[in-house]
């Protein structure tokens, strides 16, 4: 008999519920990319049954006395590892009914579904109706959570994407960068305005954007036979790491937004490929954080994809899928990549500019959910902090203002402060990266093929850890501190004021 029989049954356990997570992944990402309106419902139906078996599995009486039997059993480190990981989101689950859980599932898809209809026609009231339930739900979701864990309601939010962030820590990094980056933008807007920039010229044909995308995901190292590249309204990575979904979109006057979005996305979808392997089904074996995860998507969009060194690799490339025109030359591709330009939308945002879209929404949501704010109230504060952060009007657009992103629809409140983390955390990495291998600052280190030390170095550092650690600890053994903000902002310096 086994030393750890406790332990064994929840790491059984645990495999169960990997195995039916897949399906649900699955299903969730053929919602998004293939299934007709009609199938809408139905689907909704579906998934909120499945997430109430999930829940019910989570919280099965048992579990409570099977874990503290396995906290006395003879484990190993990762056993341990995997059992403060089990613990935790058994813990998480145990806080909220059933009921709850359902009628999250139900309101989120509903209002996702209805919201693609409503952004398209600036349906700001139709919205907000549907949004009511979302938020209800929401608040419900946040006042036992807290209750529970003795934080602030946007606390006990946020901890399900970031364990151990609050918003008091948040305060500190983002009222930092708020200090400092609107007169950044502002000298780079001027240092950029002596360059000239010639625009490419289009159609760019989609079928030739995907075989590009294609390409620069695989050059990027993801495995295309462990996963598909598709098309979404909202690019996402899902699907499970055996088997990932990418996806991107595709406008015919601009090749950019595909082509960044698909490195964005690929850099996610490699930390879930390589993933621990012998470990999956286990929580241990899950990426660290939201915010580690968009280190890993913002170390190759930004970092890596808006390089000198990326605009010599993809020049050619864009010559052989577009054509050769003037704006393919490898500096031009690299002014294009990195030119700043206060825009309305967070996902087309330049890198500099997009740290003021997460501040705006971070600012908005733990206020709702907070009860400091009703949903009325969004679009005048969505207006007043794009004016004080970007110089921008929004009034009345409501499809380009607090319509265009699908984390409020769909309830992921708690989740917009992991983008900027991430990219804090992807410029902390960049930084050892470069004091390891100073051959990356090479205008054509990438072509030569130093892509393999930095997927090597992410492997070993990030990939193949999961949540082995807790964050603050992965940081460290990563990069010999914890999150260390002042690399982001040297990184910006350097790069646009050199
Ligand atoms: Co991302």
């Amino acid at each position: 008999m086994s030393a750890t029989p406790a332990y064994d049954l929840l790491a059984a356990g645990n495999l169960r519920l990997h195995h039916l997570g897949h399906l649900g992944a699955m299903a969730h990402w053929d919602q998004e990319t293939h299934m007709p309106t009609r199938g809408a419902a139905a689907r909704g139906a579906a998934l909120a049954e499945l997430a109430a078996l999930l829940h019910r599995m989570h919280t099965e009486p048992a579990l409570r006395e099977r874990i503290e039997r396995a906290e006395q059993e003879p484990l190993d480190d990762l056993q341990r590892a995997n059992l403060r990981e089990i613990r935790r989101e058994w813990q998480i689950a145990n806080v909220l009914p059933e009921s709850l859980v359902q009628a999250r599932s139900l309101a989120a898809s509903r209002c996702e579904h209805a919201w693609r209809a409503q952004r398209h026609a600036n349906d700001w009231e139709g919205f907000a109706e549907n949004f009511a339930d979302v938020l209800r739900i929401a608040r419900q979701e946040a006042d036992l959570l807290s209750q529970h864990q003795s934080v602030s309601k946007y606390d006990a939010l946020i901890d399900r994407f970031e364990p151990g962030m609050t918003g008091a820590e948040l305060d500190r990094l983002f009222g930092d960068l708020k200090q400092w980056l609107p007169p950044l933008i502002l000298r780079v807007r001027e240092h950029q305005a002596r360059d000239t920039v010639v625009a490419p010229v289009g159609p760019f044909a989609a079928s030739r954007q995907a075989a590009l995308c294609e390409r620069i995901a695989r050059l990027l190292g993801f495995d295309f036979e462990a996963g598909r590249l598709d098309v979404s309204t909202h690019p996402f990575t899902g699907g499970a790491p055996e088997d990932v979904r990418l996806t991107t979109r595709y406008r015919e006057d601009d090749f950019q937004q595909s082509l960044m979005g698909t490195v964005h996305e690929t850099g996610h979808g490699c930390y879930e490929q390589n993933r621990p392997r012998e470990l999956l089904g286990q929580p241990v074996s899950q990426a660290r954080s939201m915010a580690i995860h968009e280190s890993q998507s913002l170390a190759f969009e930004m970092q890596i994809g808006r390089s000198f060194a990326f605009a010599h690799l993809l020049a050619p490339l864009l010559a052989e899928a577009f054509g050769s025109q003037p704006a393919f030359e490898a500096t031009n591709v690299h002014r294009l990549l990195t030119r700043v330009r206060a825009g309305l939308i967070r996902v087309d945002a330049d890198e500099l500019t997009y740290p003021a879209h997460v501040i705006l929404r971070y600012e908005i949501e733990r206020a709702l959910i907070e009860g400091e704010i009703e949903i009325a109230d969004i679009p005048a504060l969505w207006d007043e902090k794009m004016m004080a952060l970007l110089s921008l009007d929004t009034r009345g657009n409501f499809r380009d203002g607090p319509l265009q992103d699908v984390h409020w629809p769909s309830g992921m409140f708690g989740y917009f402060p992991c983008y900027t983390l991430g990219a804090m955390y992807a410029a902390q990495w960049t930084a050892v990266l470069l004091d390891l291998r100073p051959t990356l600052h090479e205008p054509l280190a990438l072509v030569h093929g130093d892509l393999a030390q930095v997927f090597d170095w992410l492997r070993e550092n990030i990939w193949s850890q999961g949540s082995r650690w807790t964050t603050a600890e992965l940081a460290i053994r990563a990069s010999g501190e914890t999150l260390n903000p002042a690399h982001f902002r040297a990184h910006l310096e350097r790069r646009y004021l050199a």
